[in-house]
């Protein structure tokens, strides 16, 4: 920690969202509206797994689990963001910054390997449904979940400790509205090479490898499905599909960031809102709204009237 302090540069400048004040409050209305909608439409599954017993199941385990990955994932950018939208004097305090891209990496880092256990979860349930109860036991969920948590403790740590002791000794502007590994590397007063390098192969590796275990499960389940239902694939076709999509949605920024390019232009901070702000939003709701047990488990709690206090 004592060579945080070297550093001459205490502090870090987002240069953020740019706009004339009217887009600016714009802007902060809709991204408030996206947070609230994270966090209720989050809350409102996380409540639904835990107080109704027919949803404690693994798969929903693991909802609930995601649900609580995504509030925290929004809530490492958003809210700062949200706040520095409206005000003139947009900084961030060097260890703040470092904070913000240790909460980020652990959390993405937890939130990846939860995405895997769930599409692991939905080809056992639908492609080997008779082994399905014995692998998917309560025992392997916790493991998932713990594995998740050691992998993006172990992710976000292995690329800290290299970027914790760059020296910083100039320019602090940073053209986002968050701080993160590659436009950090670009501001530090040394040659970047090795540490664009060392980011590039954990988090791109990362990145890239999960997206395409989740696009092979996806793969398999449609396959599956298309041998054993003569006519009920157009169905299936639309709930994969909608799941397909935010993984594409979550995972291009990510890719774009860290296995392509470290970027000088600005079009990554405008993909990764969708990042912080919309994939956590649509998480809740295509796992819920196309599901029939969410929808009678919302039901159950409404004629309780639990329901329409809570969510
Ligand atoms: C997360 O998953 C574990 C293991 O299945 C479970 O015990 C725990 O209750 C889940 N957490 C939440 C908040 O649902």
């Amino acid at each position: 920690m004592d060579k945080l302090n070297d550093s001459v540069v205490s502090e870090f400048v987002l240069l953020g969202l740019s706009g004339s004040s009217e887009m600016r409050v714009f802007l902060t209305l809709i991204f408030c509206l996206l947070y609230l909608g994270t966090i209720l439409g989050n809350l409102c599954i996380l409540f639904l797994v835990i107080f109704d017993s027919h949803l404690h199941s693994p798969m929903y385990f693991l909802l609930a689990n995601l649900s609580l990955i995504d509030v925290g994932f929004s809530s490492t950018t958003i809210p700062k963001m949200i706040s520095d939208l409206l005000s003139e004097y947009k900084v961030i305090s060097f260890r703040g910054c470092m904070a913000q891209i240790c909460f980020i990496h652990i959390i993405g880092g937890v939130e990846m390997v939860l995405l895997i256990a769930m599409a692991f979860d939905r080809y056992m349930a639908i492609c080997k449904p008779l082994h399905y109860l014995k692998i998917m036991s309560p025992k392997i969920c916790v493991s998932f979940v713990i594995t998740a948590w050691v992998t993006g403790v172990i992710h976000a740590m292995s690329q800290f400790i290299f970027i914790a002791h760059l020296p910083f000794c100039g320019p602090n502007k940073i053209d986002s509205f968050y701080c993160d590994f590659p436009r950090i590397i670009k501001l530090a007063c040394t040659d970047g090479y090795k540490y664009e390098f060392i980011v590039a192969a954990n988090s791109g590796f990362m990145t890239m490898g999960t997206f395409f275990l989740l696009i092979l499960s996806y793969v398999f389940i449609l396959v599956t499905v298309w041998k054993h239902s003569s006519g009920d694939l157009s169905k299936a076709f639309v709930t994969l599909s909608a799941h397909i999509t935010v993984v594409v949605l979550y995972f291009t920024p990510c890719m774009f960031l860290y296995v392509w390019h470290f970027s000088t232009s600005s079009l990554d901070k405008y993909l990764f809102i969708v990042d912080f702000a919309i994939t956590p939003v649509l998480n809740p709701a295509i796992y819920t709204l196309r599901n029939k047990d969410m929808k009678i488990a919302m039901k159950r709690l409404s004629k309780r009237g639990y329901y329409t206090q809570f969510c």
